[in-house]
């Protein structure tokens, strides 16, 4: 009750200041999470999505348009086979049991990432529930699946080549994955590691970075709120001093 309580000021607090358009999270931590518990790995990869579950339903509620979870990277496929096949059931069990509620809260979802080296049973389901959303104009939900941030800057690189484009700032950020996507504010990683691991390179250059000692199923409502509540208080700066920052905020 009184955590209900908590999460209801800081709700209202923080809808209150300017938000961050665009939040991504590197979710890490279920492994430890589960074998802290004496649980199989899995068991903690089923709990992370119940926090993917309540995490975005507080980033629609607050009002974010956008966010970016990092739910399978490219290097992950070199994990035991049994473990790839089940995160790989559990993605398609989140599609489908998430429908009505990504339909009726105006949830618009896709995927970015090397998403052809998905199996058909995901992959068909991503593109139906993008396809049912894309109408959808409330959050952005992406889900980065075989993601590999170099490989997106490199296949970017080479379809401009391909084009016979110059390759400037413009012509890479217009052939991301990512394109469309309001700049990233906030990049979060849970669990106490403070890395980026191969996650939106390109898009971090102004993001401001949040570490949580966390594990990525015990980051729920609550821990949302507290990282955007603290990334409210940080001064940006993107490269201007701290009084230029305060007279443009004056003027
Ligand atoms: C990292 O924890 C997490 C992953 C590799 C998978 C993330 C997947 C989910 C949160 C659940 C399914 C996703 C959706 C979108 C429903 P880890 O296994 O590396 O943890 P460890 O470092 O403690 O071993």
């Amino acid at each position: 009750m009184a955590e209900r309580t908590l999460a209801e000021s800081l709700r209202e607090k923080v809808r209150a200041r300017p938000l961050p358009r665009h939040v991504a999270i590197i979710m890490d931590g279920n492994g430890r999470w589960a074998e802290a518990r004496g649980l199989p790995r899995l068991a903690g990869h089923r709990e992370g999505s119940e926090s993917v579950r309540a995490v975005t339903r507080e980033a629609r509620r607050i009002g974010l348009e956008a966010l970016t979870l990092y739910a399978f990277s490219a290097q992950n496929w070199s994990r035991p086979p049994d473990e790839v096949a089940g995160l790989m059931q559990l993605l398609a069990e989140y599609l489908d049991s998430e429908r009505a509620e990504i339909m009726d809260n105006d949830v618009r979802l896709h995927a970015i990432g090397e998403l052809d080296r998905l199996p058909g049973f995901v992959r068909e389901r991503l593109e139906r529930m993008r396809q049912e959303s894309q109408g959808n104009r409330g959050l952005i939900l992406t889900l980065a699946l075989s993601y590999d941030a170099r490989e997106d800057i490199a296949q970017a690189a080479r379809r401009a080549a391909a084009e016979g484009v110059s390759l400037d700032r413009d012509a890479l950020d217009a052939r991301l994955w990512t394109v469309g996507l309001p700049e990233l504010d906030l990049l979060v990683r849970t669990s106490g590691e403070r890395r980026v691991s191969n996650f939106l390179l390109w898009q971090c250059a102004y993001a401001e970075l949040a570490f949580t000692e966390l594990l990525w199923p015990d980051f729920r409502e609550l821990e949302l709120l507290q990282v955007v509540d603290d990334f409210q208080r940080r001064e940006r700066r993107f490269g201007l001093t701290g009084a230029q920052v305060a007279a443009r905020d004056r003027a």
